[in-house]
């Protein structure tokens, strides 16, 4: 599904206005999201009924819907214009929906406003976490939780080739999102760094899970579920935000 280089010059990378509706209907029925990623992070989400909820990075959303179909009170937001009207064509007036870019301020939410904070998939396409990270810590209220998953540290990662301990950037030609393959470039830092930038802005670490594929996943993708059963590929954090 995908080939990985590093550091090559290019544009047109995470060009999510244009694959955004493929990467919707894809990532509803595919092994790594569908039946890996999701299931995981859904089973270790709390009761979410009359919770706050922000969705940070919602694509299509589809966190979005689970969550207020859960009784959330959600708001989500993404970078993407073309992500933003999917999910706001998707629950119409169930959540509110935005336009926002989470490496800068998100100063239209105010302090203390969420219970959750809710981001699939999203924090590796930045490369400093502290600031976010910040960010999540004001808009939460005390002990209020972070659950985020991403790449995982040795996802792909060449002994010998790679550097563990930078945090690098990586880019991926993806395929099987319309009829040419798209670029995506992301960040993959080592788990210590994951670690500090938790601990920096004021979260401890409750879990981390190492997701494994839900049964299911081997018939409608053996060869997927294969890989997934013995290779980590993402990483879920469920952190909780203490007082400063
Ligand atoms: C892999 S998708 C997220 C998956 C989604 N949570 C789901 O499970 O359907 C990554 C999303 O992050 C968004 N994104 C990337 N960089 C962002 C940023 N700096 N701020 C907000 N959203 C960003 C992209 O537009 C894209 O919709």
């Amino acid at each position: 599904m995908s080939n990985r280089k590093k550091n090559q010059n290019s544009t047109a990378f995470n060009d999510y206005e244009a694959f955004a509706e493929a990467y919707v209907t894809r990532t509803n029925s595919n092994a790594y999201n569908a039946y890996y990623e999701r299931p995981a992070m859904f089973s270790i989400l709390p009761n979410v009924e009359s919770k706050r909820v922000l969705d940070a990075g919602c694509a299509g959303g589809a966190y979005t819907e689970w969550l207020v179909n859960h009784n959330a009170s959600v708001v989500a937001i993404d970078l993407s214009r073309k992500m933003v009207q999917l999910t706001q064509q998707r629950l119409g007036n169930r959540a509110q929906v935005y336009q926002a870019d989470l490496s800068q301020p998100l100063s239209f939410l105010s302090d203390d406003s969420f219970d959750i904070v809710v981001s699939s998939l999203t924090l590796h396409y930045i490369k400093d976490w502290d600031g976010v990270l910040k960010e999540f810590h004001r808009l939460l209220s005390t002990s209020g939780l972070l659950f985020f998953s991403t790449h995982h540290p040795l996802m792909g990662f060449q002994v010998g080739k790679d550097d563990y301990f930078a945090t690098e950037l990586v880019e991926e030609e993806w395929t099987g999102f319309g009829n040419s393959p798209v670029r995506v470039r992301f960040y993959r830092k080592p788990l210590s760094a994951i670690a500090s930038s938790l601990a920096n802005t004021g979260f401890v670490i409750e879990q981390i899970i190492e997701p494994r594929p839900v049964e299911e996943c081997k018939r409608l993708d053996p060869e997927s579920y294969q890989k997934l059963s013995i290779t980590p590929w993402f990483l879920i954090i469920q952190a909780r935000a203490k007082q400063i």
